[in-house]
């Protein structure tokens, strides 16, 4: 009996320092001691050698014995099974969770497709600021104070305390980045500044308080009208085909003279008259002329040395015709389904 005890003694000792999560071991585990001819039975066995006083207690020892192996059993298959469920849940066929791709909007779309075109001309990018004075967005570009011109364009002016010597205003047009890279004096000049401009109207399907130009300014010596003929036709035909038609009408702008309004046949009808151009035709899609020698004077550059050509353009009204949007406030609402269409455009 006293060797039967110290048996079980150590056989619990040994069947409690195993531990494992692999399921072959824990199958090991139970044949060796839980078996048919484990070693829990073959203990069990032994019954019949304990003298018949002594059996009873004999009984529930290794009753309890076996009771202590099982359990053991029973804990180690519950862990091994748990790791191997994890495993198995994971089906390494399944296509993986799809990462939304975030896309450029439509008006960064349409401004990029501009500037690459002029990038191919020679052009080099140039930006200035929203926030502006009355020197660079209008009296350098010979719109001086109280200047009729000036109501065109209405204008947002900035609080910006009351000894200030300047008036600060959001600026109306890109035009004022003109004046800023002039005053730089590197010669000769040949950029496109693309950026936001604001104004003062009543936000409607057609027009807001905010959208965004591409400006463009050529300064060298001996630059002529015909010089600017051939940048926009170029420009044109790489950005609507080489079978669009051009027509330039005269115009005003009191930093250009001569000034021009360029206008292209209509993209949508091809020139036979829509709704979009207005049954005309025609859709106008800048402004452009040679340089004010006034301009170029209030710039610290020599009028009589040098010329140049200078162009503007809107970017929201050809992104709408181009995607075939019809109302101007989409552009600024953060839509997400609508700036998602453009995922894939370009
Ligand atoms: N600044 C003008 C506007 O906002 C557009 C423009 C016209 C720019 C003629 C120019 C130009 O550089 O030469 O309406």
């Amino acid at each position: 009996m006293q060797d039967l005890l110290q048996k079980i003694e150590s056989y619990k000792n040994e069947i409690e320092a195993f531990n494992s999560t692999d399921n072959k071991e824990v199958e090991e585990f139970r044949i060796k001691w839980l078996g048919t001819k484990g070693l829990v039975k073959a203990t069990m066995g032994e019954m019949k050698n304990v003298p018949n006083e002594q059996k009873r207690e004999a009984g529930q020892i290794l009753n309890e014995f076996k009771q202590f192996a099982e359990t053991h059993y029973e804990a180690l298959k519950t862990a091994s099974d748990g790791s191997e469920q994890q495993a198995t849940d994971i089906d390494l066929t399944l296509p993986g969770d799809e990462t939304p791709l975030g896309s450029r909007h439509p008006i960064s779309l349409m401004r990029n497709q501009i500037i690459s075109i002029f990038q191919r001309l020679g052009f080099a990018v140039a930006e200035g600021p929203e926030i502006e004075d009355d020197w660079h967005n209008f009296t350098a570009l010979n719109m001086p104070t109280h200047h009729p011109a000036r109501d065109m364009q209405d204008t947002f002016y900035v609080e910006a305390g009351q000894n200030a010597a300047v008036d600060w205003l959001l600026r109306t047009h890109t035009s004022n980045t003109q004046i800023r890279v002039m005053e730089k004096g590197k010669l000769p000049i040949r950029v496109i500044c693309p950026g936001r401009v604001y104004r003062n109207e009543t936000i409607s399907a057609r027009s807001h308080c905010f959208f965004h130009q591409v400006e463009g300014l050529y300064i060298d010596e001996n630059v002529s009208f015909a010089d600017l003929k051939q940048t926009l036709y170029f420009f044109v035909r790489e950005m609507y085909g080489q079978d669009v038609r051009v027509r330039f009408r005269p115009s005003y702008f009191p930093f250009t003279e001569p000034s021009a309004e360029m206008d292209v046949s209509c993209f949508i009808c091809g020139g036979k008259g829509c709704n979009i151009c207005k049954k005309t035709g025609w859709v106008e899609i800048l402004g452009c002329g040679m340089v004010h020698p006034n301009v170029l004077q209030n710039a610290g550059i020599n009028p009589d040395k040098y010329s140049g050509f200078a162009f503007g353009m809107g970017v929201e009204r050809p992104a709408m015709l181009k995607y075939g949007i019809n109302d101007i406030r989409l552009f600024s609402e953060n839509d997400v389904r609508f700036l998602k269409q453009f995922t894939s455009a370009t």
